[in-house]
Order: C-alpha cells, then structure tokens, then sequence
C-alpha cells in the first residue's frame, strides 16, 4: 500500500505521453512534487512539477539524476520507445537499441533508485510493460515488454525486504504520440493513470488496463497459437 498524497515522485519520461499523465493523476492525488524528466526538458509552469534531464541509456545520466532526486518514495520507470518492425527485417543495432531504452534503461533506474526508495519507507517501484509483453508480433518491441516483466517480476521478490511495493502495468494502445498513426481504439492515459494510482493505493502488484492486457494474460495459459496479434496483412 503505497501513499501518493504528500509524496515526491520520479516519472521518466514524464513530460509527455503517458508520463504527462502519470504526472497530472499524481499532482490531482496530492503528491508533493514530481521529477518529470525528458531527453531535453522543457521549463514547467506548475512549481510542484521540476523539470530534469534523462537519457536512460546513459548509465551517467541516470546516477546524476539519482544523486538530485534522492527524496523519492516512489518512481515510475515509464520511459520508452516503440520499433516494431518484424525481427528478421530489422536491424541488430536497432534491436539493441530498443533493449538498451526499454529494458537495461528501466534497469538502470530501478538500480539507481532501490536504495533510495529504501531509505525513503520503501515506496514503491512501477515499471510500465505492455500487453504485448504476452503477445507475439510486434518485433523487438514485444521482447523488450517481455523482458522487462520478468525483471520486474525479479525486482519483486529483491526488493521485498526493503518493503518496497513494485507494480507492472500491462496495456493495449494508449493514445500518445508513440501510436501516432495507428488507426485503433485507444485508451485514454489519464484513465490508465488513475487505474495505476488505485492499484499503488491497494497495494497491488500488478494492473491490467484494458480487455487486450486482460484477454492476453488469460491466453498465457493456452496453447502458443494463442498469444499473436491478429495478422495486419
Ligand atoms: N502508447 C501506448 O499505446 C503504449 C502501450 C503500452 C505501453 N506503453 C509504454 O508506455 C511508456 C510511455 O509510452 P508513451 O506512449 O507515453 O510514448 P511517447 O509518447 O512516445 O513518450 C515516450 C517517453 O519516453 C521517453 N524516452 C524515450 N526514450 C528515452 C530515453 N532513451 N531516455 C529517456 N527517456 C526516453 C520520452 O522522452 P523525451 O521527451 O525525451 O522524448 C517520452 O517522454 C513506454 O514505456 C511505452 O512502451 C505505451
């Protein structure tokens, strides 16, 4: 069970997308104060909101960072980036490339944050994944997903006796500029934010945003078949 009122909070890549409304839920919960980072932030007028910088492949970035904002009870690794070419086609740099933002970058900050979290209660650690961390289709950027839910799953168990509440969240589309383009329903990222908050509040471990997330975690239990994205041929 995690306490958002009167907090202080880390949101990477909080300046946009889902981060924005990650931050906005938060500030409408009653935290404190919000680290919301961005690769080049950009001034912020509200004074609960501190604008820094972040590059979560940059193992320096994230320690200096760190070494700023070392009184947060809780941190949202939200930073992401999207490549969903299908894996023959698509380069290993670029593969690499999204592993290093979407998984060894949230590790990073995770590593860079535990013992801050501890020394500030526990709090609490919410890692973002996908609904398409259980489905097949979507290239490198489905691995990473999965890839960061088993570390999250791992963080978990780790961070237990630090009493630290470590939530993943699964969704489908949120409308963001990462889906730019795509032409499908999508959620709403304030509704995904409130979602989050009331899982941190109930102390829950995990949150299923939508009927995707819900429909490919049932799915797990199925034959493989089971776990692809409809063909968009
Ligand atoms: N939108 C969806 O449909 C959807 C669905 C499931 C999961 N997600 C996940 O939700 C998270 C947020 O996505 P979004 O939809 O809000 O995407 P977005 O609008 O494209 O925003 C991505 C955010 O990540 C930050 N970021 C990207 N690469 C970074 C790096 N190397 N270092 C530091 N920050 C970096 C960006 O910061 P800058 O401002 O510096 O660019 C930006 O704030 C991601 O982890 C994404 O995979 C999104």
């Amino acid at each position: 069970m995690t306490t958002v009122s009167g907090a202080t909070v880390l949101v990477t890549g909080g300046q946009r997308g889902l981060g924005r409304a990650f931050e906005q839920e938060l500030l409408e919960a009653g935290a404190a104060k919000v680290y919301a980072t961005a690769r080049t932030p950009a001034a912020e007028s509200d004074p609960r909101v501190v604008p820094m910088e972040l590059e979560v492949t940059d193992q320096e970035s994230v320690e200096n960072l760190a070494r700023v904002a070392d009184d947060v009870s809780i941190v949202f690794n939200n930073a992401g980036i999207g490549g969903s070419g299908p894996l023959l086609e698509t380069d290993m740099d670029e593969v690499m490339a999204v592993f290093d933002a979407n998984v060894f970058g949230a590790l990073r900050v995770a590593k860079a944050f535990a013992p801050i979290l501890a020394a500030n209660g526990g709090g609490a650690l919410v890692d973002i994944h996908s609904a398409l961390s259980w489905a097949a289709g979507s290239g490198a950027y489905g691995a990473t997903k999965a890839a960061l839910w088993s570390l999250t799953n791992s963080l978990r168990l780790e961070l237990a006796s630090n009493g630290t509440q470590v939530v993943g969240v699964h969704l489908g589309y949120a409308d963001t500029d990462l889906t730019r383009g795509i032409d499908a329903p999508k959620n709403d990222p304030r509704v995904v934010a409130r979602d989050v908050l009331t899982a941190l509040a109930d102390g829950e471990t995990e949150v299923l945003a939508d009927d995707a997330s819900r429909a490919f975690k049932a799915a797990l239990s199925g034959p493989v078949e089971g776990l692809s994205l409809p063909s968009r041929s």
